[in-house]
């Protein structure tokens, strides 16, 4: 494929994207790389429903193909929560330290044989034509009770891996790249345009 246009804005997303689809897309770009892209108001209530309009919002937009994610982290105990709220579980405009403090707040009652979690992530990719794909991916671990580790964004020191017994922080980038719930849904998404090509 030769341009494809992805539908954030969010660095850490944009340095791994470029990583994952390296050798398959010619040119991607994202919504910095434009002064006026859309700003999509994540109003869904599932990750489907938001990365698919991201998406589309971008085709029309640039008049690429383009793919959008919404991902996030589902605690068990928690009901599902953060989910699709995981951006902003502070509040509008909070930041990772602020996410990362109330999610150590709402977790500190549960013990630890409870604290299942997992990361979703769900892509959409849109064509200007009118082509739809979904591509979801998932990793287990469990919350932590203190953050872990330097690496990664978001919750990462917080989320230890189921199998690795370290903090998604804990790992180095190329290894996040090849379990995450984005790397999982980003092979899905690789394996669709190497079938297209
Ligand atoms: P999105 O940008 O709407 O998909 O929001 C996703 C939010 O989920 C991010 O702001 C992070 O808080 C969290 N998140 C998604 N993927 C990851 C990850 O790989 N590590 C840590 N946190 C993540």
């Amino acid at each position: 494929m030769k341009h494809l246009i992805v539908a954030t804005r969010n660095r850490g997303k944009i340095v791994e994207i470029n990583a994952l689809l390296a050798g398959l897309v010619d040119q991607v770009s994202s919504a910095a790389d434009f002064v006026d892209f859309p700003e999509t108001v994540e109003d869904g209530v599932t990750f489907e429903e938001n990365a698919l309009k991201k998406a589309r919002e971008a085709a029309r937009f640039s008049g690429f193909p383009a793919l959008a994610d919404d991902s996030g982290l589902v605690v068990d105990a928690l009901d599902g929560r953060p989910g699709v709220f995981s951006a902003r579980y502070a509040g509008i405009g909070a930041g990772d330290a602020a996410n990362n403090a109330r999610l150590l707040s709402e977790c500190q009652n549960i013990p630890e044989e409870h604290r299942q979690a997992a990361f979703i992530c769900v892509l959409a990719f849109v064509t200007p034509e009118g082509i739809e794909q979904i591509f979801t991916g998932r990793i287990a671990g469990r919350i932590l009770s203190a953050a872990r580790g330097e690496g990664g964004f978001g919750y990462d020191p917080l989320f230890l891996v189921d199998g690795f017994e370290r903090s998604m922080a804990e790992l180095e980038l190329a290894e996040k790249n090849s379990v995450s719930h984005r790397a999982q849904a980003f092979r899905k998404f690789r394996e669709y345009l190497v079938t297209m090509a």
